[in-house]
């Protein structure tokens, strides 16, 4: 059974961060139409989604991802990146304990979730403005105690976090945005390009073989389709105005 952790959209999520002021600005009830649609996919594909409250001290705070990486079961909790995001942790850390051990950063660095992407035995981790050489040593060092490797990857000027402009296919295939980072960052994967205009979609969230992808990007859909996985289609612009993506709305456990 996968578990889903996701945190309710807060009253003042029209203030999150974003690295371009959104316009139109953000609809808080489209938001929260649309989050209640992730979390009811979520659902109907058999994941057990446990709803925490919003708090709204942090406009970010649905953004859960950002603020724990599981690793073989455990979950170590982050330091985010933006200092404005790092009362978040607590109370994903509350919850969380209910189902699994955690670990704290052993670091003075920032790490975000955004930034980290295992595949097969490896987590790769964008060296981003939220993510630092500290950050990666104390995941590194997280990840060895549970026999998986760390792979850094800088990440160009303006993508927020790894995930970005990529994700995993429930094959262990990467779907990258073409032309955002070079293939060979990721040696031994195979890449299934998202076309050029489409790099947003390029974040997908898989539930078992099922793959949620961001609603309006028709490109990205059938690279999903063709790459042999049934399609969710969800609607996310309330979310891409605050620089979030479908992964960002959850942390599977
Ligand atoms: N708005 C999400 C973030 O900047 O972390």
């Amino acid at each position: 059974m996968i578990r889903a952790l996701l945190r309710e959209v807060s009253d003042t999520y029209a203030d999150a961060l974003s690295q371009t002021p959104p316009d139109p600005p953000i609809d808080l009830a489209r938001a929260r139409a649309q989050h209640a649609a992730y979390r009811e996919t979520l659902a109907a594909l058999g994941a057990e989604v446990v709803t925490l409250a919003s708090d709204a001290r942090f406009p970010d705070c649905c953004f859960v991802e950002d603020t724990a990486v599981m690793l073989d079961g455990v979950a170590l909790l982050t330091r985010p990146g933006a200092p404005s995001r790092r009362g978040e942790v607590e109370a994903v850390a509350a919850a969380l304990q209910h189902w699994v051990e955690l670990e704290t950063l052993d670091s003075p660095g920032i790490l975000d979730g955004g930034d980290c992407l295992q595949l097969g035995r490896t987590l790769y981790v964008g060296r981003s403005a939220r993510t630092d050489e500290a950050g990666i040593a104390g995941l590194r060092a997280a990840a060895s105690r549970h026999g998986l490797s760390v792979v850094g990857v800088p990440l160009p000027a303006g993508v927020l976090h790894l995930k970005s402009v990529c994700s995993g296919l429930p094959d262990g295939r990467l779907l990258l945005a073409h032309g955002t980072l070079p293939p060979d960052a990721f040696a031994g994967v195979t890449v299934v390009p998202v076309p050029h205009g489409e790099a947003y979609a390029a974040n997908t969230l898989c539930i078992g073989e099922t793959v949620l992808v961001s609603a309006g990007f028709p490109a990205a859909r059938q690279a999903v389709v063709d790459a042999g996985f049934a399609v969710r289609p969800l609607g996310t612009t309330e979310f891409q105005k605050a620089d979030g993506a479908l992964t960002c709305l959850s942390i599977l456990v």
